[in-house]
């Protein structure tokens, strides 16, 4: 049998370089396919490269579905693809700047999230592991488009089945368009002579299906050039622009020209580079992103070149260069130069980019002056557990591992203390590298970035300024991007806080998610609330945490007043008492906001100093005022008219709720509207936590 029939035939044609001879021996367990071919010994055709659609607009509707496809005529395979793709998904457009709105169905029979990898967004945006799409369900993530102009992903990352449905081909390319990159004469021709090329390789059964076995199949037999096995592609004799993207479960690629042609590096994972940056050679690891110019303006028509992934003998530990074919660390494609995308030369187009520019941007990137915070995250091994995790800790959904402050310069070390390669993306932040242990940082990886490669024995020190989005409940991620050591639990998580000391820890020091934190109504708390409107609010008459008097009566005697129930303990609490006294001071005297907290006088007195807030607080330990407003969860909020009758009760906050808030306060005020924008308030309705009364023990 003739495996990789199709490589050594164009070895044959390329003397420039060798491509090694396919290795022998059997593949992993027996029924494992070694070559799709219908019949042995036969040449494998060229197959077209597929382009993925395009989905652009601010309104965008992606599900991802269990699907098929022929990788190989004759092959139906059992795949995931978004909207209509058969494997991988549409390439989304968005536009920086620009508010947006992109809606998941999930048409599978598990969980699923997809995280928009590379984008700048609040973390519950984010699709990481705690945005979960339960099989049937949608969710909807809606930012504001921050990254500059450059190639982005989307992919699934519900923890311990990321690796799984990145198998089975769910992923997407996003691509930003901005100012600066469009005033460039840069190819732009999406399909024409601006290419995505997504990589990624599999291993297949001998009933064509994909092996999926969790670390034996991190290395595929075949690759799949956007999803396409045998990839050629025309491209016109102009300078033309390949924007790559490494999809792998854990394979790097090590690529170039099979003429060994120089091409010109124009952008990393989050941007532009300075100038363009000519190589021979790139070494890209799983996440990671590069654009490139090549220049085939003097190729001739008809004629043919190779992307080739040159990974014969690189150093230990490169995710790949094992030798041998066996799983688990095997593959046929491993330690071999192998081609990546056949490419045809044709005519060029009448409208064209003759040549490479001088110049790309600016960037600012941070410097070591500005750092207001340093750490370290190691890449060590779990005692007595799993072989790769970071800080000696597997992956906990529950626990915090880092706080970062909001707004803070930060530089961070990663280290390898492994006997293997792994390649570490961090959510929320682009970054810019400063050092490595291992060498100079290559000059393509001068830009902004979001994944590196750590190799075995080395650190990597990069610089972030983590801004605009805090959360003391919404985690972001750092995980090594190889998806089976990161569904392993080499991954850890972080919150961009306001005031990192008011978190609360345990015994242990560690910040601690509560269980369930997602509390969500019952139509019976929903229709109770919409109930309450026009109806008289109960009346009270008491004391605040000073000790004035407060009585319903006079304090709806001229304003509208808003009655916002705390729970003593729950972060919601905390994050949205902030946004009610923005609406309070936007409108000056012309409302009144009263808190009232379900705990004794000291411990909502501790409350309010930790969230700084000067609105007055009702301490009402056993619930009697909460109850009378049928308060059911924290973050209730209810908007008194002048005079005493309910208008509205918010059983939660968001963005819109907020907004609606303000409007009402407006017209009860006769005020003008204050246009408020509560750019990092939640889009989605926060509900916290349960209101209980104090239990007998815990007041003192
Ligand atoms: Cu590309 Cu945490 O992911
Ligand atoms: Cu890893």
């Amino acid at each position: 049998m003739k495996r990789h029939a199709l490589w050594i035939t164009i070895s044959v044609c390329l003397s420039s370089f060798a491509i090694a001879q396919a290795p022998k021996g059997q593949g992993k367990g027996k029924g494992k396919r070694e070559t799709p071919t219908a019949s042995s010994g036969k040449v494998r055709p060229y197959q077209n490269l597929w382009i993925p659609p395009v989905l652009s607009g601010k309104a965008i509707d992606l599900s991802l579905n269990k699907t098929k496809k022929s990788f190989w005529a004759g092959a139906t395979t059992a795949t995931y693809g978004y909207n209509d793709a058969q494997f991988w998904g549409p390439t989304v457009f968005l536009n920086q700047g620009e508010a947006v709105q992109l809606r998941v169905k999930n048409n599978l029979d598990e969980v699923t999230t997809v995280h928009w990898h590379g984008l700048h967004l609040p973390a519950a945006m984010d699709g990481g592991p705690h945005q979960l799409i339960q099989p049937g369900g949608s969710w909807t993530s809606s930012f504001v488009v921050n990254n500059n102009a450059s190639t982005y992903w989307y992919h699934p990352h519900p923890h311990e089945l990321t690796q799984k449905q990145m198998t089975y081909g769910a992923g997407g390319l996003i691509i930003i368009r901005d100012p600066i990159e469009s005033k460039l004469a840069l190819p732009r021709t999406y399909g024409v002579d601006d290419i995505p090329l997504v990589f990624t390789s599999r291993r297949f059964y001998a009933n064509d299906q994909f092996s999926f076995e969790g670390d034996n199949d991190k290395y595929g037999d075949y690759l799949l050039t956007n999803g396409t096995l045998d990839a050629q592609v025309s491209l016109p004799a102009q300078l033309v622009r390949l924007r790559i993207l490494n999809a792998e479960i854990e394979r790097g690629y090590y690529f170039g020209l099979s003429d060994n042609r120089p091409f010109y590096v124009i952008a990393t994972d989050g941007g532009l580079l300075d100038k363009p940056i000519q190589v021979t050679r790139v070494k890209l690891m799983v996440g990671e992103r590069v654009e490139v110019l090549v220049d085939l303006s003097n190729d001739k028509e008809g004629s043919s070149l190779d992307l080739v992934a040159y990974n014969s003998g690189m150093e230990f530990g490169f995710p790949g260069s094992e030798p041998g074919v066996r799983a688990p660390n095997g593959s046929l494609l491993n330690n071999l130069d192998f081609g990546m995308l056949h490419i045809n030369v044709t005519a060029p187009k009448a409208q064209r980019i003759t040549k490479v520019p001088e110049v790309l941007t600016r960037n600012r990137f941070w410097t070591s002056a500005e750092v207001n915070n340093r750490r370290t995250v190691r890449i060590s091994k779990q005692r007595g557990g799993e072989a790769f995790v970071f800080d000696g800790k597997s992956f906990d959904m529950n626990t915090t591992n880092q706080v970062v402050k909001l707004g803070d310069v930060e530089e961070w070390t990663v280290t390898n203390d492994r006997v293997f390669g792994h390649t570490f993306h961090i959510h929320d932040v682009q970054f810019k590298i400063i050092s490595r242990s291992d060498g100079a940082v290559p000059t393509f990886e001068e830009g902004w970035k979001d994944t590196f490669y750590s190799p075995s024995g080395a650190s990597v020190t990069f610089l972030a300024k983590f801004d605009d989005y805090a959360s003391d409940t919404d985690p972001f991620m750092y995980h090594c991007h190889m998806a089976n050591h990161e569904d392993a639990g080499l991954m850890g998580q972080f919150l961009v806080s306001r005031t990192p000391s008011s978190l609360k820890r345990n015994s242990a020091g560690v910040i601690q998610f509560r269980e369930g934190m997602e509390h969500p109504l019952t139509p019976v708390m929903i229709s109770k609330v919409e109930r309450q409107a026009q109806t008289p609010a109960p009346a009270f008459s008491t004391t605040d945490l000073a000790g004035n008097p407060l009585s319903l009566a006079a304090l709806t005697a001229k304003k509208p007043l808003i009655l916002y129930f705390i729970e003593r303990e729950c972060p919601c609490a905390r994050d949205a008492a902030p946004f009610l006294a923005q609406v309070q001071a936007a409108y000056g005297d012309a409302c009144t906001v009263v808190g009232v907290i379900n705990a004794d006088t000291t411990t909502a007195k501790a409350w309010a100093k930790t969230v700084g807030t000067r609105f007055p607080i009702i301490a009402d330990p056993d619930c009697a005022l909460i109850r009378a407003y049928g308060a059911e969860r924290a973050v209730y909020t209810t908007l008194v008219a002048p005079g005493g009758t309910i208008v509205k009760t918010y059983p939660g906050y968001s963005a819109e709720t907020l907004k609606d808030l303000s409007a009402h306060i407006a017209r009860l005020s006769a005020s003008a509207e204050s246009p408020l924008k509560f750019a990092n308030a939640p889009v989605k309705l926060i509900v916290g936590c349960p209101l209980e009364p104090v239990t007998f023990a815990a007041v003192k």
